[in-house]
């Protein structure tokens, strides 16, 4: 992959002085950012879909796929394979493909073969590592169906069947400590299920949903979904949330509205991610929710009318385990809806995608924000964000992102039209694939940037929970010890402007020792519980001055995960 030349900045100068300063002196954080507003590159022209749903795997392959009812798309399905499928709307006899496998390390693609209407669905990996993909449109609403990673061009997705009891269109998955998978919501579905089922009749109703529902408009639509450290589930629809006990079917907590009482689910949709989670040993962690962006009330009737509303440019940060938890307020740089937010390894998130005014929805979105921006949560508030240099492709709605084990972040996708539309609309169908690379990637930093060595959670060999994990590491320059530490991000299911199942942990009692020239180990813990860290599989990083190493694929597992031993539909875990 040829990278395109580099910027170079004069704070790199500033740089070596910091370091040398910092070396001698105890320091927690310091102005030593990476800056530079990172890099855009152009990956593929076209893969011949448009990248709406994204799921990374643990074979660093992509699985990307749009709808099977938009027409026919730019790649045909292999082998002169073709769907004939007589209940579907737009074409029953389609050759061309609506999912592709995009493999990273290769920078290729090739087709895959979705039976049934995937669009506007939800999924989840699970501790094995494969994708079970739920819900769509019509055919698809009630369907399940598995992509099994695999190293060369054989796996494609297999279709379940009708493993869903509720149709699940917009709904948001996440998965359990016990490694099955919840589904919330859907539309006019104010209710929730398993998959696998728990026991019959597996759907169970969840007020919430109902009373968020913005009559007409929804506003509730993609839930934003958190697991806790304690296991109950954050689940914010429309401006408010609550805290929700699965097991018993239970509101635990009531979190006041953000302050505005705009809304910020689909389609006024903004975003949302759970805050790195630290000190995983104590008894209560402090878990904080961050929403940006959306649509002022009234937006999407306001678009009907022909009237582009300015979108939100605020963001609302909450402690959800404080005895009394409030919105505070943010502003961002710029207003967006349909942003994605996506954690980054060093903790920061960064946000990206999306349009200055109107809403989500066919036609409905104006003024493309093309700059990303970088939110740093530890940061003073008013000095957190900095604005990114910007793409030159409009990701309207239907575009995507998802943060890759190298540290780029894929950016995929924009369809704003009820079919695939190449001329004459403001937003032509964009079928590329673009990387943008925070400025952490910049080699001007690879002087500080760890490089792992080896580490105790090597390629097959799993990690339990509240275990100690030995990293070692290089750095090239002299590293600040107490600026080291050990990150595990778990890759997000992304769509409609959110990263189901994205958590980032911050592995703490960290422990360095010099071990030679250059050469240093880390000695961290485990996340202690499921709870913290479901099964599966996650990204592991080394990160110093907040220059992250290339990830490791870790996988962490514990015996007791009920669906290993006991069902049937979950056998190769
Ligand atoms: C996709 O196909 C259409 C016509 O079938 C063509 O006009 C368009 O240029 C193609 N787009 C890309 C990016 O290949
Ligand atoms: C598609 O399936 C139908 C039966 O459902 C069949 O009648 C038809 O011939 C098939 N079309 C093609 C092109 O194979
Ligand atoms: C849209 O236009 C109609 C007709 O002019 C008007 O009655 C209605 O109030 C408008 N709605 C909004 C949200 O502006």
């Amino acid at each position: 992959m040829s990278q395109p030349s580099m910027p170079r900045y004069t704070s790199i100068i500033f740089f070596l002085f910091l370091q040398l300063f910092f070396a001698a002196q105890p320091c927690h954080r310091t102005v030593t950012y990476a800056a530079g507003g990172g890099l855009w590159q152009l990956l593929q022209n076209s893969i011949g879909i448009t990248a709406m749903h994204m799921q990374l795997l643990s074979n660093d392959r992509v699985v990307i796929y749009d709808r099977t009812d938009f027409g026919r798309s730019n790649l045909s399905l292999p082998d002169g394979k073709c769907r004939n499928d007589s209940s579907e709307l737009v074409i029953k006899y389609d050759c061309t493909a609506h999912s592709v496998e995009y493999d990273v390390l290769a920078n290729r693609f090739r087709p895959l073969m979705v039976q049934s209407d995937v669009w506007c669905s939800s999924g989840a990996v699970v501790p094995d590592g494969r994708l079970i993909q739920t819900g769509g449109f019509n055919d698809g609403e009630r369907k399940v169906r598995i992509f099994s990673p695999c190293n060369g061009a054989d796996c494609d997705w297999e279709e379940v069947g009708d493993g869903l009891k509720a149709k699940r269109w917009y709904a948001t998955s996440h998965i359990l400590p016990d490694g099955r998978q919840i589904i919330i919501g859907g539309r006019r579905q104010f209710n929730y299920e398993f998959y696998p089922k728990s026991s019959a009749p597996n759907v169970y109703s969840l007020p919430f949903l109902m009373e968020t529902n913005d009559r007409g408009i929804e506003n509730n639509l993609y839930p934003f979904v958190f697991l806790n450290g304690d296991g109950n589930l954050f689940i914010f629809a429309n401006n408010r949330a609550i805290l929700f006990d699965h097991k018993t079917n239970k509101v635990v907590k009531t979190y006041p509205a953000i302050p505005g009482g705009d809304p910020r689910s689909y389609p006024s949709t903004g975003s949302a991610v759970l805050l790195p989670l630290k000190n995983l040993q104590a008894s209560t962690i402090e878990a904080e929710v961050l929403v940006c962006g959306g649509a002022p009330k009234g937006s999407f009737a306001k678009v009907e009318n022909g009237t582009f509303v300015q979108a939100l440019d605020t963001c609302a940060r909450i402690k959800i385990n404080d005895p009394n938890p409030r919105w505070v307020m943010e502003t961002m740089p710029t207003a967006r809806v349909m942003g994605d937010m996506t954690l980054l390894p060093n903790g920061n998130v960064l946000i990206i995608n999306g349009a200055g005014a109107g809403t989500a929805g066919w036609e409905k979105g104006r003024d493309p924000v093309l700059n990303p921006v970088l939110y740093r949560p530890d940061d003073a508030s008013g000095s957190r964000f900095e604005l990114q240099n910007p793409s030159t492709i409009p990701r309207m709605y239907h575009s995507t992102a998802i943060l890759l084990r190298d540290g780029r972040v894929l950016v995929g996708g924009s369809n704003p039209h009820i079919g695939y539309e190449f001329t004459g609309v403001l937003f032509p169908t964009e079928l590329s694939l673009e990387a943008f690379s925070p400025s952490y990637l910049d080699p001007n930093f690879d002087d500080l940037r760890p490089t792992i060595v080896s580490s105790s959670a090597s390629e097959g060999k799993n990690i339990g929970y509240g275990q100690k994990l030995l990293v070692r590491f290089k750095v090239t320059s002299k590293i600040v010890t107490d600026m080291v530490s050990v990150t595990m991000v778990a890759p997000a299911f992304n769509t409609h402007s959110f990263s189901m199942n994205h958590r980032l942990l911050v592995l703490g009692n960290e422990k360095v020792t010099v071990v030679g020239t250059s050469i240093y180990d880390i000695q961290v813990m485990t996340p202690p519980s499921g709870d913290l860290a479901p099964s599966g599989h996650y990204m592991l990083y080394v990160v110093h001055q907040e220059i992250p190493s290339e990830g490791l694929w870790v996988k962490i597992l514990s015996v007791k995960e009920k669906y290993i031993l006991v069902s049937t539909e979950m056998a190769r875990w």
